[in-house]
């Protein structure tokens, strides 16, 4: 069975003053058997919040929300995957907001994908369609060859071996308040494993995770994790306000335990 997993997305928020208390927080309120936690801090945080939770709840795993396509060089202001060994154990790839700030392309993406698999650290590969491109129609055709743009020059095992997650988050339901619903959001999952198998995933990507992301509460978390083709959230703005968090990983330790994982 695929692990549920909720994920921490603080994007650019928090300081290296305040992180480790607020990691902390969280992680007192989400002891639930059976979800994977990750916390996802800015760079300068990374150090704070996973001494704070090393001793707080070592179960809390901590990734970095970016990482350079380059194993070292002349790139001012940017974090190579080896950087991050002893800092974090997760990494986000190819986050929208990335795409639409940096320019990363897909080939972009995909090499970044190699690196952290490379440091031994565990890639979300994030995908997901513009509003227009869903309203013409064309969201799975866009996810799709996001899917393949990135995943191309990879070996199937070796992303497997590495844990690879994917999330789904629909651009126009980041940030927005906007959702998809849960229905959507399981269709597109389906589809993310569809094209792992034509992309030659063995068990036809049935061992990949995904996860939706996209305006996700307390209150709509259940619409997803009711789908048994969801395994979790990756979660934005209400991952700052324990109250929100603790509701979400309560609910996905339901979906824990329905799956056996909860022992
Ligand atoms: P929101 O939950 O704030 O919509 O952000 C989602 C997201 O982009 C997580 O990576």
């Amino acid at each position: 069975m695929r692990d549920v997993i909720v994920a921490a997305n603080w994007k650019m928020h928090t300081t290296p003053a305040d992180a480790g208390d607020l990691a902390v927080t969280i992680a007192a309120r989400t002891r639930v058997a059976g979800v994977t936690r990750v916390i996802c801090p800015p760079f300068v945080c990374l150090a704070g919040v996973r001494d704070a939770l090393a001793t707080a709840d070592p179960e809390v795993a901590v990734g970095a929300q970016n990482v350079h396509h380059e194993l070292a060089g002349a790139h001012t202001g940017e974090i190579a995957a080896p950087m991050l060994v002893g800092l974090a154990t997760w990494v986000i790839v190819g986050h929208s907001e990335r795409r639409r700030d940096a320019g990363e392309t897909d080939a972009i993406i995909g090499r970044k994908l190699g690196r952290v698999v490379d440091a031994g650290l565990r890639p979300i590969l994030c995908v997901g369609e513009q509003l227009a491109e869903r309203e013409d129609g064309r969201a799975v055709a866009v996810v799709e060859d996001q899917l393949r743009g990135a995943l191309a020059d990879h070996e199937p095992e070796r992303l497997a071996a590495a844990g690879m997650v994917i999330a789904y988050e629909p651009v126009w339901a980041i940030g927005t308040g906007r959702n998809a619903t849960g229905a959507d959001a399981a269709a597109m999952a389906e589809a993310i494993r569809a094209a792992l198998a034509g992309l030659g995933w063995s068990d036809g990507g049935d061992g990949v995770p995904v996860l939706y992301g996209g305006s996700v509460t307390s209150v709509n978390i259940g619409e997803f994790l009711s789908e048994a083709s969801i395994d979790g959230a990756l979660v934005g703005g209400a991952s700052l306000k324990p109250d929100e968090m603790a509701g979400i990983v309560a609910r996905a330790g339901l979906t824990a335990a329905a799956r056996g994982l909860a022992a």
